[in-house]
């Protein structure tokens, strides 16, 4: 089968990108924007280095706001019904995973009514029509949605969050300004900046894994590895490299997939609530030296990105480890924890069940069962 590659049609990058919204809304004739978001995105400020653009230049809006982190079916429907309420013709996502997904499930569902139960959307979803437009505007360097083809939806009622994927959700721009993630505090910096690497890592050994997307990962591995801990502390190189190194990450994982890390931290998140981004970095370590006997020499190669010396005189155990080590030693510079506190044996089959029907279990470059899920999740104990 061919390969294949989907990306925005245009996509802006460095400080000010934010600007170029009003001449693309124009270029468009878009005439009403649904803004999709979260609440504290509006109490920090955020949101209004947007509408501030649109003010100014006479570009009309309505704010939806209707959005928890890890978002639920419930925010997607009430998205939808104020969505069809507002007249509006395109979508701007501002905001973090959690307010892009949001959009991308109401712009779907507004062009496809008939998954408007939003459930039948799981996996790839046979979608007849293109989302509404979205301009996708990130607020965090992480999940890289305004370039993917995937979105994660909470089903609270059976405890699950689930993958839908779908070329029809691509955003047709993306504003990636890292001015828009400088209120980040240090620690979504540090959890967001590690679901990226996640990215990277597991696109990288993920099983349709090949030279294109081989490329985009190594590259953003590179970045990531060098820009969090600026990024963190708060340098404007380390904003500016992790808000493309998430990106780059995204142009390659969105088309191949990821692996078990993800499946285990999007159950993580559905039952205990936990960030993504803090279930991605606790996981990975534990994935990675699972993994391990089943990717090759690619742990070199991460090695190598990771900026650690001499990969080359090392034997196949020794650079495996170093690629794990330099991961856990990143995770923890950042002050990523460990262990999972809610986390309690009796929860264990039910994780591991869950994490196993995950959309992107298949992906992972070692074939799993629910056993191992099991031993893999207790780790975390
Ligand atoms: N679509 C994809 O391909 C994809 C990939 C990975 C993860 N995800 C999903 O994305 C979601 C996680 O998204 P996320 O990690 O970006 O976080 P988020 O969107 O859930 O936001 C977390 C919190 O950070 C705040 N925040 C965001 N930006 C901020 C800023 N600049 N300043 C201050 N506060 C800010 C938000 O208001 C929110 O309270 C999860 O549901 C995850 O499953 C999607
Ligand atoms: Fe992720």
């Amino acid at each position: 089968m061919a390969n294949r590659i989907m990306l925005n049609e245009t996509s802006y990058h460095g400080t000010g990108a934010i600007q170029e919204i009003a001449n693309e809304v124009r270029a468009h004739g878009f005439q009403k924007a649904f803004l999709c978001t979260d609440p504290d995105l509006i109490q920090f400020k955020v949101v209004s280095k947007v509408t501030d653009i649109l003010d100014r230049e006479s570009l009309p809006y309505e704010i939806y706001s209707d959005i928890k982190a890890n978002p639920t079916i419930e925010n997607v429907q009430h998205g939808v019904a104020a969505f069809k309420a507002s007249g509006a013709d395109y979508i701007i996502a501002i905001g973090g995973g959690s307010s892009m997904d949001t959009a991308k499930a109401i712009a779907i569902i507004v062009a496809n009514p008939e998954f408007e139960d939003v459930r039948s959307l799981e996996g790839v979803a046979p979608t007849k029509n293109p989302c509404v437009p979205i301009i996708a505007v990130p607020t965090t360097a992480g999940t890289a949605a305004e370039v993917t083809i995937n979105y994660v939806i909470t089903d609270v009622e059976r405890k699950r969050k689930f993958v839908c994927v779908d070329p029809h959700d691509m955003p047709i721009i993306a504003v990636v300004d890292p001015d828009m993630m400088a209120s980040m505090p240090k620690g979504l910096t540090a959890s967001t900046g590690m679901d990226a690497l996640t990215h990277a890592i597991e696109g990288y050994t993920t099983k349709a894994a090949w030279e294109m997307t081989d490329m985009f990962h190594l590259k953003a591995i590179e970045i990531i590895a060098k820009s969090l801990r600026g990024a963190v502390a708060g340098t404007p190189e380390g904003r500016e490299g992790m808000a493309l190194g998430q990106y780059i990450a995204g142009m390659g994982f969105s088309n191949v997939g990821l692996g078990i890390a993800h499946s285990m931290a999007h159950t993580l998140g559905a039952v205990y609530d936990t960030p993504h981004g803090v279930a991605c970095a606790m996981m990975l370590p534990i994935v990675m030296e699972y993994n391990a006997d089943c990717t090759g020499d690619k742990f070199r190669e991460i090695a190598r990105a990771m900026g650690v010396k001499g990969v080359d005189e090392m034997s196949e155990a020794q650079y495996r480890k170093a690629a794990v080590d330099a991961v856990k030693k990143l995770s923890a510079d950042v002050g990523i924890p460990g262990k999972l506190a809610a986390l309690k044996p009796e929860d264990l089959p039910f994780l591991a069940e869950s994490a196993y029907a995950d959309a992107c279990r298949p992906g992972n470059p070692k074939d799993t069962s629910v056993e191992d899920l099991k031993e893999l999740f207790r780790k975390l104990m």
